[in-house]
């Protein structure tokens, strides 16, 4: 089984809502479809046959934190999951480690499976070994912590939104090495994200221990998306 995670980010509108809730395919057992629009448009997908997410949350259930979303409400409202650790949110909002770890553990406790992102940017590029395992380390340190089936993204900084992806050897050996140091006893999945579409995911999707792919722009076509899922083979 493959997870197919679309990452809107800060796009779409109830027009795409509707598109997505008419126009993708009925989930086959090989695939699991799960779209993280903005918190704002997640009510509207009542009725949705997939799965949906968030792409944040706070790392407290509720209380005095003006504009931030509370892990306990996105589960109320119909999330199953929620992204942390995006590297836009690395990025912009400098979330640290430490921070979106801090998240995971409040995920955990509202029932969110979390979708943790990490990878490299491009000067990193030559030590990304020591960028994930740094990134990992709070997941790592204790192989007793039950991971509750956390979804690990790997997507390298230097190929979100650029229309660059690694080779195939290259993300095998990235999810390798994240699943050697999580360790293969433990229960979550690795997936890869950066410029997944409907023209490379069928390669990207038949490398040996990759979970899935979590795509952003092309989540926002239908046609783009759908071929996607539907190049997960059976
Ligand atoms: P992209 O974004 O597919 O547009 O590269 C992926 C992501 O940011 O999760």
């Amino acid at each position: 089984m493959k997870f197919v995670i679309a990452n809107w980010k800060m796009n779409g509108n109830f027009e795409l809502v509707n598109q997505m809730m008419n126009g993708i395919g009925k989930g086959r057992d090989c695939c699991k479809v799960i779209v993280c629009p903005p918190a704002a448009l997640i009510t509207s997908f009542k009725g949705f046959e997939h799965d949906l997410g968030a792409q944040n949350c706070f790392y407290e259930e509720k209380g005095a934190f003006t504009g931030e979303n509370s892990p306990k409400l996105l589960k109320e409202i119909g999330c199953k999951y929620v992204i942390l650790g995006h590297s836009e949110r690395r990025a912009i909002f400098h979330e640290s480690d430490e921070l979106i770890f801090k998240k995971w553990n409040v995920a955990i406790k509202c029932g969110l499976t979390p979708i943790v992102c990490i990878g490299e940017t491009l000067e990193e590029r030559d030590k990304w070994k020591d960028v994930l395992a740094a990134q990992l380390a709070s997941y790592c340190a204790d192989k007793s912590l039950d991971l509750h089936k956390t979804i690990f993204a790997y997507e390298p900084i230097w190929s979100i939104g650029t229309g660059k992806v690694p080779s195939k050897r290259e993300i095998e050996e990235a999810i390798g090495f994240i699943k050697g140091i999580i360790g293969s006893e433990r229960d979550y999945y690795a997936v890869y994200g950066g410029s997944v579409n409907g023209s490379n995911s069928s390669e990207i999707l038949s490398i040996d221990g990759l979970d899935g792919v979590l795509v952003g722009s092309a989540s926002l076509k239908i046609s783009d998306f759908n071929a996607i899922i539907n190049s997960v083979s059976a």
